[in-house]
């Protein structure tokens, strides 16, 4: 045993002894949610969706200075952790960051729950099923927790920002040993200090973060393509949304940390980038020193020597006239625009508080396509909003059309606690809803498999990531707009940009073969 190791054990035992005297040690299968509730009445602050709605003036503090306590540098030492990610690529990224604190912490990675010696749900809240998921994914982990006492358990993500959630862990999972929110992350350290010394859970949630901490440590999922984030938060309340809630306030990144970090992944030999943010057209607005938006960002990464640069989500009210300039330049910014609509219906668009009628949509659409020709369109869209009218759901097929989407993530409106939505009445039975939805998606394949027909018997410039997930032996990788790949080809192309002859289109991806003697085409 090292001196470490016997530290631990020390602090280990103190624990247990605490224990003891304060009753938390009754195993886990004995344990009451009232022995639980008794001890978060004195301990526990709830999380709080109205704090959390409220905006304040204050201005946004940038830190450079994370790092991990001394006495809790090698607390992973020889241990080992997973992280379960939902929903979106905010999330993914998170992820990425919690697993490099993990990893400085001395952990290693496992895809085994039963090596795992910490087990992180990295949570998404925006529909009702994205929850149960996770709440299903508590119900199965419980018998390892039983066999595993000492594995910490910790949810963390969208999810815990919600007291009704935070409430239904504390009640009736008491397999749950950490819970987190989506402010606290660069809190990871000490929270597993907390949890692996202290006796009891760690709730530790704030409802309000109004700061950036730059220098967090990454482990990225990939050597191909990377995320990086330019703001947090959202300030657009869409009536349905509970992402405002769960991630605070609108605040950017400074530009130079933001260039600094993608020259860096240039540098590693990234190919692509995706910038991310709730609504990045709204990126620079809370600048209280410059005046530099999203269009000046854009140029200014256009000018990094990284062969793809992608953006998501776009909100189609800020997305203005020098955007769009900008992205007429080509070059590294890819011609593919995500642009969520949400409705076709500027009577629902109104109730939804977008900001935006389906002509002035239609308006952006259009300067889009006069600037860049060839751009490509993809959209979200919500069906069965409260009281959404067969006419109204009409406008959202016929809107489909016109704007050509070659893609789209179509969902049926899901009411969140603590969203305006929410206290609507709704007239609208689920089967209808089901049934717009099924019309809705009928389109949409449609729609992308003409997209894709369009391109049978041409040459596609495709990023190869590796091997097909079906076939080891095809290569799979996405062309500029962001289209699936399938095609034969040699290994050695795996992390580069290739030509690739289409010869088959499907309704969600293309076969071809690769282009003989293709050497790099950045
Ligand atoms: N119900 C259904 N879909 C929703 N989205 C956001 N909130 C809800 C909700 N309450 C969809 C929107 C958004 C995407 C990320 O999720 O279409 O653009
Ligand atoms: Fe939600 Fe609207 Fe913000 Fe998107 S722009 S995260 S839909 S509130």
């Amino acid at each position: 045993m090292n001196e470490q190791q016997r530290k631990e054990m020390s602090q280990i035992k103190q624990r247990d002894a605490a224990d003891r005297k304060s009753g938390q040690d009754k195993p886990l299968q004995e344990k009451t949610s009232s022995d639980f509730a008794k001890y978060f009445e004195t301990t526990y602050e709830p999380p709080n969706l109205n704090k959390a709605r409220k905006r304040g003036r204050d201005k946004v503090n940038v830190h450079y200075d994370f790092g991990i306590p001394e006495d809790i540098e090698n607390i992973g030492v020889g241990k080992k952790f997973l992280i379960r990610t939902y929903g979106c690529q905010m999330n993914e990224h998170d992820t990425e960051v919690m697993a490099g604190i993990l990893t400085e912490l001395g952990y290693e990675s496992t895809n085994n729950t039963e090596d795992a010696d910490i087990i992180l749900l990295n949570t998404c809240a925006i529909r009702e099923n994205a929850e149960n998921k996770v709440f299903g994914e508590i119900g199965h982990l419980k018998p390892l927790k039983l066999e595993k006492p000492d594995l910490i358990l910790g949810v963390c993500g969208c999810m815990s920002q919600e007291e009704s959630v935070v409430n239904r862990i504390l009640k009736k999972h008491p397999q749950v040993d950490l819970i987190f929110g989506t402010h606290n992350i660069h809190r990871l350290p000490q929270l597993i200090k907390e949890s692996f010394f202290g006796k009891a859970k760690v709730v530790e949630v704030w409802s309000k973060e109004g700061d950036i901490i730059e220098n967090l440590p990454k482990v990225r999922k990939g050597k191909i393509k990377a995320w990086v984030n330019i703001m947090y938060g959202c300030d657009k309340f869409c009536t349905y949304c509970i992402v405002p809630m769960t991630r605070g306030k609108e605040r950017s990144r400074r530009p130079e940390d933001i260039i600094q970090e993608v020259r860096h992944l240039a540098a590693q030999g990234y190919q692509e980038i995706t910038l991310l943010g709730q609504n990045v057209n709204a990126y620079g607005k809370d600048f209280e020193d410059i005046a530099y938006g999203f269009g000046e960002l854009m140029d200014d990464i256009h000018k990094v020597d990284i062969p793809r640069v992608r953006f998501t989500t776009s909100h189609p009210r800020d997305f203005d006239d020098h955007l769009i300039e900008v992205l007429a330049q080509g070059g590294n910014l890819l011609d593919h625009i995500h642009l969520p609509v949400q409705s076709g219906s500027s009577d629902v668009l109104k109730l939804m508080n977008r900001k935006y009628t389906r002509e002035q949509y239609l308006e952006l659409v259009a300067k889009i396509r006069k600037a860049i020709p060839n751009a490509t369109l993809t959209t979200d869209i919500i069906v069965g909003f409260p009281n959404e009218t067969d006419e109204q759901f009409e406008e959202t097929m016929t809107l489909m059309a016109e704007v050509g989407f070659e893609a789209a993530y179509t969902y049926i409106y899901s009411p969140r606690d603590g969203t305006p939505a929410a206290k609507k009445t709704d007239n609208v039975p689920m089967d209808v809803k089901k049934q717009r939805l099924y019309r809705l998606n009928d389109l949409v394949n449609k729609q992308s498999k003409e997209s894709m027909k369009r391109l049978e018997n041409k040459v596609v410039k495709v990023l190869v990531e590796g091997e097909s997930k079906k076939d080891p032996d095809v290569l799979a990788g996405y062309t500029e707009k962001n289209k699936l790949v399938n095609f034969k080809g040699p290994e050695s192309s795996i992390g580069r940009i290739v030509e690739v002859h289409v010869t088959e289109a499907k309704t969600w991806s293309l076969n071809g073969i690769m282009v003989e003697n293709t050497v790099e085409v950045n």
